[in-house]
């Protein structure tokens, strides 16, 4: 029976690059399709940039973009992750894409007209000098309990306390340093303690569907309180202008709080593959048949699995029918920061030339189905895959595909011997055991399954020593059945890890010239069939390499209290970090005033090549263009350019300034002293 698979990754958040966290769940998805794709169902896998939030409109506004040319200079950068890691989403989508607009807009309408959309005032902290209501994250003041200055809105870092950001003593806003000022203002929610959303919920997150450790977890929140209520109760979705989302229909000024659009996206971005298909997705998406799965991480729970099935189910939509929870990936048992990663960047992996089956074979080898915490180990990283995949797997083709090729032309024999048949059935055997490990997404134990037989081959091969038959012409029989048992066995171990190494497996297919491996294929022979020539499928992990991947171990940074403005200093980096920043003396050919920024000059820099570079630099505050003209300078040359509202800007003047602003304004650009001229590189 050939199943229908909608499958989907949790949606990144567009103000970053992805760290290897990201990377992660996308090998973990990407196995899985692979493997199901194997067996013959049919899958679309999407994922899509979260676009919206108050975070990401703040983000553009730094960077002197507009939201939409933010967040689509991060969309540019996403696609080396996705063809380094061999990560084969079908489609790609945003959620500030009209589709997303269009769908989350129609399940708003369907849940108020099914009467699930309540209205109330809210009072919350205004950033009167903004002109803007305050994100929690976006307060800061002392903690309510133990009076710990610096404490973000929501809760405190130095004793744990978890509050509501009207709590704080002596709040002040993040982005402007004002003093907030209480507002209300009219907030939508999603009635979620009604009781028709409580009974489907309860059993919807109770039926099976979940992990049993999830499902434990998400119980929670139908706990009843003495008057019979529960835990659960209705969720705010609405945020006041200005904010970088989808307006609410019939509701001036008001926008869904991005966690109510970001999972629409899902279903935005199959909308957008089916109709770039031309196929009918409404159609798809009725077909009781079809299975609609989500994989994520463990601090995406609640919304998974309350909010966003509630959203469907009572705007008449399909519900989800698995959320495939993962624990969190920890570096050298260091937790990451879910905003900056760790300091293993993922394109750097790629960039020193590591092999990115590596990194999916030795994440797959610890995935289990249960939501654990999985750890890279720098040692245990490479012990595994120059035991594994070198030692046991690639091994037995490079001890037997060159007698092949040199002593019989290639081809291989159909006989095999009797021990040869043997030892294929024994490998044959637990096809239908490992898929289902995989269907299960019991990766690492249906790799440890797959190296088992490894060893099986391996000890076949020095019970038979074929190197020892090569010197006995009598033994050619005997040598040809060995060797193409070898092949016929390396065939089958290929296959087996296909999902996890597709382009190791693409190149072994190459070589013993063959189709496409499926899973069903598991029960063929090759039989005398001609291979092609071999060539070495893997190096062993070079430590060297893995070394260069790893972030330095940070050092104390100087005391705070000794620098300007109590600006700590950054993480100590190496200089392979420091040399990616192509600093350069420039000459301020011309500056000139920006109509409408009172901030920005316009700059036209020569940096010794043959056309000079446009830049805006915030400094108009502290320099008329006239002092600046003629000068040099200093600027990155290597940034990459960024759109922005005056035009491009190709690179940034580098300039000093004092950690608060507004305490001691002024912004220092810096010159050179005699001698330098314009393109230097400044090292
Ligand atoms: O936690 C996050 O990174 C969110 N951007 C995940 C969104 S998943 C889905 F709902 F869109
Ligand atoms: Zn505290």
């Amino acid at each position: 029976m050939n199943r229908k698979l909608f499958v989907t990754t949790a949606l990144p958040y567009a103000n970053g690059p992805l760290h290897i966290g990201h990377v992660m769940e996308y090998i973990q998805a990407d196995t899985w399709v692979r493997f199901q794709r194997m067996r013959g169902h049919e899958v679309h896998f999407v994922c899509a940039d979260d676009a919206h939030g108050a975070p990401i409109m703040i983000a553009a506004e730094k960077a002197g973009l507009t939201p939409q040319a933010f967040v689509a200079q991060i969309a540019a950068g996403r696609r080396p992750y996705f063809d380094g890691f061999h990560i084969a989403f079908d489609h790609w989508h945003s959620t500030d894409a009209p589709e997303n607009h269009a769908l989350a807009q129609a399940i708003y309408r369907d849940l108020k007209a099914n009467d699930l959309i309540a209205s109330r005032v809210v009072e919350q902290l205004f950033d009167p000098e903004k002109g803007m209501f305050l994100p929690d994250r976006f307060v800061k003041g002392e903690c309510p309990r133990c009076g710990s200055a610096d404490q973000y809105g929501d809760n405190c870092e130095v004793c744990g306390a978890v509050y509501a950001p009207t709590e704080l003593k002596n709040p002040r806003s993040a982005l402007s340093g004002a003093t907030p000022v209480l507002r209300s203002s009219e907030h939508f929610f999603f009635k979620l303690s009604d009781p028709r959303c409580v009974e489907f919920l309860e059993n919807w997150t109770q039926d099976g569907r979940l992990q049993p450790e999830v499902a434990n977890k998400v119980k929670e929140w139908f706990v009843r309180d003495e008057t019979g209520k529960p835990l659960l109760g209705d969720w705010d979705i609405s945020r006041e202008a200005p904010y970088f989302g989808i307006e609410i229909p019939d509701a001036p000024g008001k926008y869904f709080y991005v966690w109510l659009d970001a999972p629409v996206g899902y279903l935005a971005s199959l909308h957008a593959r089916f109709a770039a298909l031309g196929l009918d997705v409404d159609a798809y998406l009725a077909d009781p048949a079809l299975e609609q799965i989500h994989f994520i991480g463990k601090d995406i729970v609640t919304f998974h699995t309350l909010f966003w099935p509630a959203m469907l189910k009572f705007s008449g939509r399909k519900v989800p029918d698995r959320i495939h929870v993962h624990g969190h990936l920890t570096v050298s048992g260091e937790k990451m920061s879910k905003s900056r990663g760790t300091g293993i960047s993922p394109l750097r992996y790629l960039e020193l030339g590591l092999n990115a089956e590596w990194l999916r074979y030795y994440i797959c080898a610890k995935l289990t189905a249960r939501v654990e915490d999985l750890d890279f180990n720098p040692e245990d990283f490479a012990a595994r895959v120059n035991s594994d995949l070198v030692g046991k797997y690639i091994n037995i083709a490079s001890r037997s595909a060159g007698f092949i090729s040199k002593r019989f032309g290639g081809l291989l024999s159909a006989d095999l011997g009797v021990e040869g048949r043997m030892l294929l059935d024994g490998l044959r055997a637990p096809a239908e055991d490992i898929a289902q490990m995989f269907d299960q997404r019991e990766f690492a134990k249906a790799l440890r399954e797959v190296m088992a037989l490894a060893d099986r081959v391996n000890a076949y091969v020095d019970q038979h020593k074929p190197w020892e038959l090569a010197k006995t012409p009598e033994a050619a029989a005997a040598l040809h059945d060995v060797c193409s048992t070898c092949i016929e066995a390396f065939r089958l171990l290929t296959l087996y890890l296909k999902p996890v190494l597709p382009a190791l497996a693409a190149q072994v297919e190459a070589f013993l010239k063959i189709e496409p491996l499926h899973w069903a294929d598991a029960q063929r022979a090759l039989g005398a069939h001609r291979i092609g020539p071999y060539q070495h499928l893997m190096q062993r992990v070079d430590p060297a390499k893995l070394e260069a991947l790893l972030p330095a171990p940070v050092e104390e940074p100087a005391p705070a209290a000794a620098l300007p403005g109590g600006e700590t200093i950054a993480p100590v980096i190496g200089i392979d970090d420091f040399v990616k920043v192509d600093l350069r003396i420039a000459r301020i050919l011309k500056a000139e005033a920006v109509e409408g920024s009172t901030k920005l000059l316009r700059l036209t820099l020569d940096v010794g090549e043959a056309a000079p570079r446009n830049v805006f630099s915030g400094i108009a505050a502290n320099y008329t263009p006239e002092e600046l003209t003629g000068k040099l300078t200093v600027m990155v040359a290597n940034l990459a350019p960024r759109k922005m509202k005056f035009g491009n800007s190709e690179g940034m003047v580098l300039a000093a300034s004092h950690a608060d602003e507004k305490a001691a304004p002024g912004v220092y650009v810096l010159e050179p002293w005699p001698g330098a001229a314009p393109g230097m590189r400044i090292r």
